[in-house]
């Protein structure tokens, strides 16, 4: 499908086979965006960008949506391998804004379909809840499972909290591992504490910590603390990497693996041969 491939995700469009449409991107001096679309404009196009940093991102999308339609588009997919603001997903304290809701919403006013991989839903349930067009989620867990499987012996998959369990119990299976789940209470953005089972029945594992999303990193730190284990793998999904969390995840494991959804350094697993499946084309 005809694509405008945001900045860092040329590779991953290459891999997952999409047809790049040349257009530009720059900021004039005072940071307001231009945005120019170069080649004709098929029927069917698609947006490639990963909703991290949402709030500078958000705006040139739809800058770019708005003006494929005005070329001519009648259905545009946006495809973000990672979906930002979800984690704000309910009035947690009288008078906070639910994020997730607004954000699907605005989302929803200039996009014909939404693609995104391993959303974080907690309490929201399925991207309907929040988004008024139709959307395709996919999974990672298998590209996860196949690095452990090709990179890791005896392995031992730990997630840090109920919300891991889902791809902990999916990798696991895959490679026929055991798996725990610890146990995460957060208490701010950067204060997470994290208790966990007695680990000596597994003795001789490899310990792989898994989680979908590396923010601040602290909820890995924290855990990787907990496990005291001299050489463990950290696994994620989505590489936000806040702040200091690369060096701070970096001070407990020297093999810290994350998938392209989000271009960062420790990208490992490609998820194009995802995205390659034809599953996002619109009817
Ligand atoms: C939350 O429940 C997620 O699954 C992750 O555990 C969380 O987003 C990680 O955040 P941080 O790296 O800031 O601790």
């Amino acid at each position: 499908m005809y694509t405008v491939v945001f900045k860092g995700h040329e590779q991953l469009a290459s891999d997952a086979g999409f047809i790049p449409l040349a257009w530009t991107y720059r900021q004039f001096p005072d940071q307001e965006s231009y945005v120019r679309i170069i080649d004709p404009v098929p029927k069917k196009v698609a947006i490639l960008c990963s909703l991290n940093n949402p709030d500078t991102k958000i705006f040139p999308v739809i800058m770019v949506a708005q003006t494929l339609r005005r070329l001519g588009a009648e259905h545009i997919t946006l495809i973000a391998p990672y979906f930002g603001y979800l984690r704000q997903d309910l009035e947690f304290s009288p008078g906070e804004a639910i994020s997730a809701e607004i954000f699907g919403q605005l989302i929803s006013q200039y996009i014909d379909h939404m693609v995104t991989i391993d959303p974080h839903l907690h309490r929201i349930h399925s991207f309907d809840e929040i988004l008024t067009i139709p959307s395709t989620v996919m999974r990672a867990d298998t590209r996860l499972a196949n690095y452990v499987k090709t990179h890791i012996v005896n392995p031992l998959i730990i997630g840090p909290d109920g919300e891991s369990l889902q791809w902990v119990e999916r990798i696991a299976k895959q490679l026929n591992a055991p798996y725990i789940i610890a146990h995460k209470t957060r208490t701010g953005d950067k204060n997470v504490t994290i208790t966990i089972d007695d680990l000596s029945p597994y003795t001789g594992c490899n310990v792989v910590l898994v989680d979908d999303v590396i923010s601040t990193g602290h909820t890995l730190y924290q855990t990787a603390k907990a496990v005291q284990h001299p050489n463990l793998t950290i696994l994620a999904v989505h590489a936000v990497f806040a702040d200091d969390a690369y060096a701070l995840l970096r001070s407990v494991s020297s093999h810290i693996v994350t998938t392209d959804t989000i271009v960062h350094v420790t990208n490992g697993i490609s998820v194009a041969p995802i995205l390659k499946a034809d599953r996002h084309t619109p009817p």
